[in-house]
């Protein structure tokens, strides 16, 4: 961010935020909103009262010391305590309640809002400089990606809004050498970031080449070809080629456009096969300025999320500090389906390695 924001600037964020929210789900009735589809996605209710409790629970009891509407209802919404394919048992608000929730929780919001001081001289670091406003808005665009990774399976589901990634620029080298040297990893000290993204410190890389662009489907109906690797999530044998069916419709699998939904272990196999590495995450973020079709898929990376050296959990443990380990692959850049205001270059994203359902595909880089 260039300056510093003010109360009005985040009411209209929140504002903003909610309406594309609002807009992704208005085409659905509430039977649609309260179905589980699969293990790996939670009802699209849940995601909503989960985005409302959230704000009440740091922007009306957190910072306004109010009590909270429902009583301990948070619970449910806990997103490490209820893994997602509970939630649709669980006792959650539903139709016309949940709406109601909503609504109540950001009137209270904008009530508390009213009378905080986020300047950039505040003590709190919460209400610095609207940190943890920045964090909610943040948090209700990124669940609207997770809402889009069931909303795109829905028989005829169109969307709403105008997402959707920059093409290909399509021209250029084929790959991007980057010299030997120090480079800048991280968020800088001001200005919204997570815990996980900072401190900003520098990384000593010996010199490498990375793709200029994403590996195409093309690549990967080859490497399946090949070495007999499972396709992407939702594509399926038609005659000779492939059928996409996610986005709500059988279509063509086109042989140009970045391949999506893969693992890790297929992203990594891909690679191998190809004579060539993922990238580490630090490799990625210091081609970044370079790269073509960043924005199409995140990309996975060989990097486990560890925590950068000096980091210090804020606000909380569980956004990032619980899942540091072997456990998780960071991935980089964004996909079609998230907003661009979390497309910060330094932004980390993770996830098992055998996920397929979120926006991932592949870059591939190489030891010069
Ligand atoms: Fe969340």
């Amino acid at each position: 961010m260039t300056s510093s924001p003010t109360r009005q600037s985040i009411a209209a964020l929140l504002a903003e935020a909610r309406e594309r929210t609002l807009a992704l789900i208005r085409p659905l009735g509430d039977d649609l909103l309260n179905r589980t589809y699969s293990e790996l996605l939670s009802p699209l209710a849940w995601d909503l009262g989960h985005i409302a409790n959230f704000e009440e629970l740091w922007l009306v009891q957190t910072v306004g010391g109010r009590a909270p509407l429902h009583g301990d209802l948070g619970q449910y919404y806990d997103a490490i305590e209820n893994p997602r394919r509970e939630r649709g048992e669980l006792p959650i608000l539903h139709d016309a309640e949940l709406q109601a929730y909503m609504s109540e929780v950001r009137e209270r919001t904008l009530e508390v809002l009213d009378g905080v001081d986020i300047g950039a001289d505040v003590d709190d670091p919460l209400l610095r400089e609207g940190f943890v406003y920045e964090m909610l808005i943040a948090h209700e665009l990124q669940h609207q990606e997770t809402m889009l990774q069931l909303l795109q399976l829905l028989d005829g589901y169109e969307l709403p809004l105008p997402i959707g990634p920059e093409p290909l620029a399509g021209d250029g080298p084929q790959t991007i050498v980057i010299a030997a040297g120090e480079h800048e990893i991280g968020a800088p000290p001001r200005g919204f970031a997570y815990d996980n993204e900072r401190p900003r410190h520098a990384v000593e890389l010996p010199a490498f080449a990375i793709d200029r662009t994403p590996v195409s489907n093309a690549t990967y109906i080859e490497f399946i070809e090949a070495s007999g690797a499972e396709p992407p999530m939702y594509w399926e044998r038609d005659g000779g080629g492939w059928v996409d069916t996610a986005r709500g419709r059988r279509a063509p699998v086109d042989p140009a456009e970045p391949v999506i939904h893969v693992s890790w272990h297929e992203a990594d196999a891909l690679a191998e096969w190809a004579g060539k590495r993922l990238p580490s995450e630090f490799e990625w973020e210091a081609a970044r300025e370079q790269l073509d079709g960043v924005g199409q898929a995140w990309e996975w990376t060989s990097s486990e999320f560890r925590a950068y050296p000096g980091f210090a959990a804020f606000p909380y443990p569980e956004y990032s500090e619980v899942f540091f380990g072997a456990e998780y692959k960071v991935l980089r850049g964004t996909s079609w389906a998230t907003h661009p205001r979390v497309a910060r270059p330094s932004f980390r994203n993770w996830d098992l390695p055998q996920r397929r359902q979120i926006f991932a595909g592949i870059r591939l880089a190489e030891d010069l």
